[in-house]
């Protein structure tokens, strides 16, 4: 018999067909989250082995539910929307899309480090609206990118993929990580190991690419923007999270900051009103990964990871190893 498994968003018709192949498949049929009751519900009703996973939440209480299931793969690269420890506790391999998303999510936070820094999106509103009556010397002044010092907060595969992109621009590159990496990375990224502080006192963009976890939780609060240059700007395109909204609210409202670009927020779709009003703030809906192909690469690669674990084989993209001992 084969497995049965759920996907819980429509996913590219080639990836259903190729997990039709060896499994039993299901899905939700519309692009939106479901719900904890919802999930539970399917996963219950439904004897589900395979959970392929975009955007829902997996908590203790889903898995109490399921208790059939043998993987949750998630199609994204972040999985703090996964109760690890409970999944480890049964020995539930998670996997994630580690490897396809990183260029993809460097270019956003590019896109929006560029965007902010040169008012784009002013510009844009400006002719829109009717606004621009003629060509002016002062109209618009942004903030010079080139030469410029890019502080990455994490260089793990997207902090690497943005220092590329940054070289391209003649920045100097800061970086802090919880581990110092290989001094032959460093080279090749043009990238310097600093301090927490020194980060946040030198860069004029800060870019942050850590995951979110119950330590990193508002790892940017009042106390950090506070040490950062009045002309910087924040770009954020990991997790809402790690940031405190309301303190970096503050920090725009005061002047103490330049402007930010994020695709995240807390509370997520919610945004907090007063971005909504800043005009030195670049804001898109956590899109980091959306193209067509890397979705697709993602789609594909979460598929892969939950057929290894199902028929029996360590999947490519494990996160909790420590369950094969
Ligand atoms: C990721 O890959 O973590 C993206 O944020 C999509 O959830």
């Amino acid at each position: 018999m084969k497995p049965k498994v759920f996907i819980t968003r429509p996913m590219p018709e080639a990836v259903v067909q190729r997990l039709a192949a060896d499994c039993q498949v299901e899905s939700h049929s519309e692009d939106t989250s479901l719900t904890e009751e919802e999930l539970t519900r399917v996963l219950s009703e439904h004897h589900i082995e395979g959970l392929l996973l975009a955007g829902a939440r997996v908590t203790a209480r889903v898995l109490n539910a399921a208790p059939e299931l043998r993987v949750v793969a998630n199609a994204g690269v972040g999985y703090d929307n996964v109760d690890v420890a409970a999944c480890s506790a049964r020995r539930i391999p998670v996997t994630n899309t580690g490897g396809v998303l990183e260029e993809t999510t460097a270019d956003l936070a590019f896109a929006l480090l560029l965007a902010v820094a040169r008012r784009v999106v002013e510009g844009d509103g400006a002719i829109r609206h009717g606004d621009w009556k003629q060509w002016s010397w002062s109209l618009l002044w942004g903030s010079d990118i080139h030469h410029q010092t890019l502080g990455i907060y994490g260089l793990g595969n997207i902090g690497r993929a943005l220092a590329r992109r940054a070289r391209g621009f003649s920045m100097r590159i800061l970086y802090h990580s919880r581990h110092r990496v290989d001094p032959g990375v460093e080279h090749e990224m043009g990238a310097e190991f600093v301090g927490q502080e020194t980060l946040l006192r030198e860069s004029d963009f800060l870019s942050l690419h850590f995951p979110l976890t119950p330590e990193t939780h508002h790892r940017i609060g009042k106390a950090e923007l506070a040490l950062m240059k009045r002309s910087a700007f924040l770009i954020n395109t990991a997790r809402g999270n790690v940031v405190d909204e309301q303190a970096l609210v503050e920090a725009l409202e005061a002047g103490r900051l330049a402007g930010a670009g994020l695709d995240v927020f807390e509370h997520e779709p919610r945004v907090h009103p007063a971005l909504l009003k800043l005009p030195n703030v670049v804001l898109t809906p956590h899109v980091g990964s959306a193209t067509a192909a890397t979705r697709f690469k993602m789609a594909s690669l979460a598929a892969e990871n939950m057929l290894a674990a199902l028929q029996g084989r360590r999947p490519p993209n494990v996160v909790n190893p420590e369950i094969y001992g």
